[in-house]
């Protein structure tokens, strides 16, 4: 049985909130730095300090809520996840988590319970990546893991992100103080939505998830020859379109029939001049594959470099491979996921072992503390879509788990 049980009514009521800023039609719109981010992140903050956390702003932007522990010196419990969406995205992604850790430390506010440690809530930077094309930022930061590329990159309008930085509070220059020390964090625990079909498929209320996937993601330019649609013949033609859909069809089968890597997707393509009278002149696609097994996304990246080299022969065209980023994968200790697993029984809610075939910020996290990640069903599976929807019985699940966890690694840790 709970010892302490979430409002329910009041978290479902916080996510509705929060999903109006930057709601439209065609999904959400509230891409990192974007005013409707900003104005997530500022009634993110309206709900930390209504649940008594002392919040503060990292130079990467994270935004951390802070309720002191009874014990002086404990390292704190962290949770969260990012506010952050993908273009036409959904509601729930990134969402759950945030306003799922702040409903529990409003829980234990409002029934006066102290807990030994410190707890924390988290906003984690830019997790999507869509802007910058440099995802996981506020969690690669707070775990020292940024890279040469993340040093300033420009967004795709010429805007740098120290600026973009301080437009939300951060200070991108002095990026490197926002890591923290392994031991100022005792464990950090994300509640997610699956965003696949597995939970919902059948019926279990709550994923103790087992570890998180790999990926690789690329830039392909794929560079033929502009002309004339009506002139040329169709045996003189360098059309980076035709080509580039060889490549597309080549990603597809590395994972689908080759079963090189688990996923590989082309998720975006630019073509130029983008005339329907003029052969493609050049062709950009962005891409990307997962695995739970780094080494299958060196082969990704050899059979990638494989198909480009063919096609290019094929066609007289040439390709620049740009290598944007190697995410690791995470595998989770499985004395983390049986503290999931116990949760969830003390919440007498059923649950399974599920992977996670998303990315998350738990991911980078994981490098400087304990972590554990659980996540609640996704109708049909849909999400990073307008569609996404977990109901409200599952969200409320999903935190009540989330509130047991952290009152079990208090006990525990
Ligand atoms: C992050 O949401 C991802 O693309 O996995
Ligand atoms: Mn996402
Ligand atoms: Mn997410």
């Amino acid at each position: 049985m709970p010892r302490i049980r979430i409002d329910a009514a009041r978290l479902n009521r916080s996510l509705d909130e929060l999903g109006r800023f930057g709601e439209t039609p065609e999904g959400m719109q509230r891409i990192a730095f974007s005013p409707a981010d900003i104005q997530g992140r500022e009634y993110t903050i309206g709900l930390m300090r209504q649940a008594g956390m002392e919040v503060r702003i990292d130079p990467a932007g994270n935004i951390i809520g802070r309720r002191p522990g009874s014990e002086p010196g404990l390292p704190a419990i962290a949770m969260g996840s990012h506010t952050d969406t993908v273009p036409s995205g959904g509601k729930y992604d990134g969402a759950l988590g945030v306003m799922g850790a702040v409903e529990c430390v409003q829980t234990l506010t409002d029934s006066n319970i102290a807990l030994r440690h410190p707890v924390e809530a988290l906003v984690f930077t830019n997790e999507e990546g869509t802007s910058f094309h440099r995802w996981l930022i506020g969690s690669r930061a707070m775990a020292g893991l940024l890279e040469a590329e993340d040093r300033d990159p420009v967004d795709d309008v010429g805007v740098t992100l120290t600026t973009r930085m301080a437009d939300i509070g951060g200070d991108w220059p002095r990026a490197a103080e926002a890591t923290r020390r392994t031991d100022e964090l005792a464990a950090y625990f994300e509640l997610h939505i699956e965003q696949g079909p597995t939970l919902h498929q059948s019926g279990t209320p709550i994923g103790v998830v087992t570890g998180i996937t790999g990926r690789a993601t690329f830039e392909v330019e794929i560079i033929g020859t502009a002309n004339h649609a009506g002139t040329t013949p169709m045996t003189h033609r360098h059309d980076a379109m035709v080509s580039a859909s060889k490549l597309v069809l080549a990603i597809n089968k590395m994972a689908a029939d080759l079963e090189i890597c688990r996923v590989s997707t082309v998720g975006s393509i630019e073509a130029h001049p983008n005339a329907v009278n003029v052969i493609p002149g050049t062709v950009k696609i962005g891409l990307e594959f997962r695995d739970l097994s780094m080494d299958a996304l060196a082969a990704g990246e050899k059979e990638l470099r494989r198909a480009a080299a063919q096609i290019c022969q094929e066609d007289g065209v040439r390709m620049e491979i740009y290598r944007h980023r190697f995410t690791n994968s995470v595998p989770i200790e499985n004395e983390m996921q049986d503290l999931v697993e116990a949760a969830s029984n003390q919440a007498g809610l059923a649950n399974m072992r599920v992977p996670s075939g998303a990315g998350h910020d738990a991911q980078a996290i994981a490098t400087i503390t304990k972590m554990a990640m659980l996540f609640v069903p996704s109708t049909d599976g849909i999400s990073h879509a307008p569609q996404e929807y977990s109901t409200p019985e599952d969200c409320a699940n999903g935190t009540q788990v989330l509130l047991e966890l952290l009152m079990l690694a208090d006990d525990r840790l």
